[in-house]
């Protein structure tokens, strides 16, 4: 979370620096700032504020910056308030910094350095900035390697030094910083999202390497003041994939592309009609050799490991467990060389995820992640990884990564079944080309959108809402629950059918909302036992059903069909019209549906 950028070249750094915090923003959006080094004035001026890149925007529009260099950041608070002081960058003597992560010992820095006095914001970024300036003698890379021996936690720095003009250095631990150099000069950010309107090319800055940025040439040092030579990478998003295309937010945009992402990621990992990882180098013998899975992830790449785990344990049966990243290592689970941990992030960043990718590799797992952005941290870190082709995903709720993930796990399981005898090549034929039919399935779902539209009108004033169903049709709704209550502010809970009787049903009452989900066969019966138990108590039901199940229920029920697909593939029909349904309710209450209050799209802090 928060986002970063800094560039130094020959064109005017403030258009740049403002329109890639915009790019960058889903980060966190509580406060924007940048620092410009106005080389002639030999100085670091700053100007930043509480709220939006519009607010700073405005506020630069009536400066006259003229500056090359500079840098910038979008914050997600975290230690300190949202107001204009906190705010980054901060500025300690000749240094200013911009920071992603947390810095656990700041406390005990200010104590040590006696800094107390000098800090005028509440964050530990500055206590940074602070100790900085401190250990500073003229020697730039002398200073950052002092300082960030004296540090615990996690960071990504970028600063400017007084003296140094045209110059922007960086570390980072964990946190992320990706860097390039092109024609318009060298720039680094938090994200490729920021980079790629420039260039395809860009490399992952190690952890503690010192990074300089000048004009004409990027330099990377060790430690031990070594050079050392970038890996370049490249990437294949491209800029109109970064935009919104139209649509008024990007999350409309994302569900909509959600066929294409599909497609795209499951072509060239079906071989005659069977699932093969060849061209991802993933051998048959991790699937085979291990004797129990483990997924870990965050939010709602999480729910994508709780689908999987309901196939795994139906279709393969193979112990699974769908773990909490940020609980996992906590916990003393029991991995071993003969577990498969599969984590699961769209960023690729999630921190929780990538310690608890590094706990398992400890232990002796193999790691396999599924990952939407490539050469990320939990990529680099995995033995193996699916890539997910979603393309870049800005919304903070998230949809297409969700869907393409379950598409690579519809994959694996049957890639799973067949190699350890639980399916034959005929069913797993059958199974691939049931999930070769998703994408077309969805442009129905899709085109249908008015009918959900109508829907969520009538539950823009709902408080409380509740979402149940049985077995693959409660593991979405947890999604759907979570894309609701993200988005709409509604307080909604997804609970298993049969539950209900055990406790929640005595928050029902007349006209509450239940959206209840009935896409598989075996478990209908019970299920409609259930809706009808909360319809005798008043409850306000809409059924997503799937249509060949639908029969005669609208005379009882308002309903929303569900294109058929076999009852394994109905989480994908599901969880668009879902989706959908989060969508409407939140652009209908006239709230930013992509940057909902709190969040931020990208989570690098525990
Ligand atoms: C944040 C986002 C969620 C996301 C979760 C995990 O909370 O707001 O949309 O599901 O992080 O993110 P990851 O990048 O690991 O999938």
């Amino acid at each position: 979370m928060c986002g970063i950028i800094g560039y130094t070249g020959s064109n005017c750094v403030k258009d740049i620096l403002l329109d890639a915090l915009s790019l960058l923003e889903y980060r966190g959006y509580d406060s924007a700032g940048i620092a410009v080094n106005e080389e002639e004035k030999k100085k670091t001026e700053i100007f930043k504020c509480a709220g939006r890149v519009s607010d700073l925007k405005a506020i630069c529009d009536t400066k006259q910056i003229t500056a090359t260099c500079g840098i910038g950041h979008t914050r997600w608070a975290t230690h300190g308030g949202v107001n204009d002081g906190n705010a980054h960058p901060h500025q300690q003597g000749k240094v200013t910094l911009v920071h992603n992560g947390i810095i656990e010992n700041y406390r005990e820095l200010i104590a040590d350095y006696d800094l107390q006095d000098v800090l005028r914001s509440e964050t530990d970024s500055e206590v940074v900035a602070a100790l900085l300036n401190h250990f500073y003698q003229g020697n730039p890379g002398e200073a950052i390697r002092k300082t960030v021996s004296k540090l615990k936690g996690t960071f990504a720095f970028v600063i400017l030094f007084e003296d140094q003009p045209g110059v922007i250095y960086s570390i980072r631990n964990v946190s992320p910083i990706v860097a390039t150099i092109c024609k318009e000069g060298a720039m680094l950010a938090s994200d490729l999202t920021a980079l790629c309107r420039f260039t395809n090319e860009y490399f992952v800055v190690p952890e503690y390497h010192i990074l300089e940025l000048h004009k004409d040439c990027i330099l990377l040092t060790d430690l031990q003041g070594q050079k050392v030579e970038p890996q370049m990478l490249s990437v294949d998003w491209e800029l109109n994939s970064a935009g919104k295309n139209g649509y008024p937010f990007y999350m409309e945009k994302e569900m909509m592309e959600q066929p294409d992402a599909i497609r795209r990621t499951i072509e060239g990992r079906i071989m005659n009609g069977l699932p093969d990882f060849t061209g991802d180098g993933v051998p048959d013998e991790l699937f085979t050799n291990c004797e129990r899975i483990c997924v870990v992830a965050c939010g709602t790449a999480m729910h994508a490991g709780l689908v999987a785990q309901a196939l795994v344990k139906s279709m393969v049966h193979v112990p699974m467990e769908v773990e909490l990243a940020s609980e996992f290592m906590y916990s003393d689970p029991v991995i071993d060389e003969k577990t498969l941990v599969i984590a699961v992030s769209q960023s690729g960043e999630t921190i929780d995820t990538l310690e608890a990718l590094r706990y398992a590799k400890r232990q002796g797992a193999k790691c396999l992640s599924i990952i939407n952005v490539k050469g990320s941290s939990i990529a680099r870190e995995s033995d193996y990884v699916l890539y997910t082709s979603a393309g870049p995903e800005i919304a903070v709720a998230s949809t297409k990564a969700y869907t393409t993930q379950l598409s690579v796990f519809h994959l694996v399981v049957a890639k799973m079944a067949m190699l350890r005898g639980a399916y034959t090549e005929k069913q797993a034929k059958a199974f691939v080309q049931e999930l070769q039919r998703v994408p077309e399935v969805l442009e129905t779902i899709l085109e249908q959108r008015k009918d959900i539209h109508v829907i969520a009108k009538k539950i823009l004033e709902a408080k409380d809402l509740f979402m149940i169903g049985r077995g693959l049709d409660y593991s979405i709704l947890l999604e759907g629950s979570l894309k609701l209550k993200e988005v709409s502010y509604i307080h909604s809970e997804a609970y298993a059918s049969g539950e209900l009787k055990h406790g929640p049903i005595a928050l029902i009452t007349r006209n509450t909302p239940v959206v209840a989900a009935v896409t598989q066969e075996k478990i209908m019966s019970k299920e409609l036992s259930n809706i009808k138990e909360v319809k005798s108590r008043g409850a306000d039901i809409v059924l997503f059903i799937k249509k060949a199940l639908a029969g005669d229920l609208h005379q009882e029920y308002q309903l929303i069909e569900l294109p058929d697909m076999q009852d394994v593939f109905m989480v994908f029909p599901t969880s668009v019209a879902l989706q959908l349904l989060a969508y409407y309710v939140s652009s209908d209450k006239g709230f930013d549906v992509d940057k909902p209050r709190n969040l931020a799209k990208v989570v690098t802090v525990e």
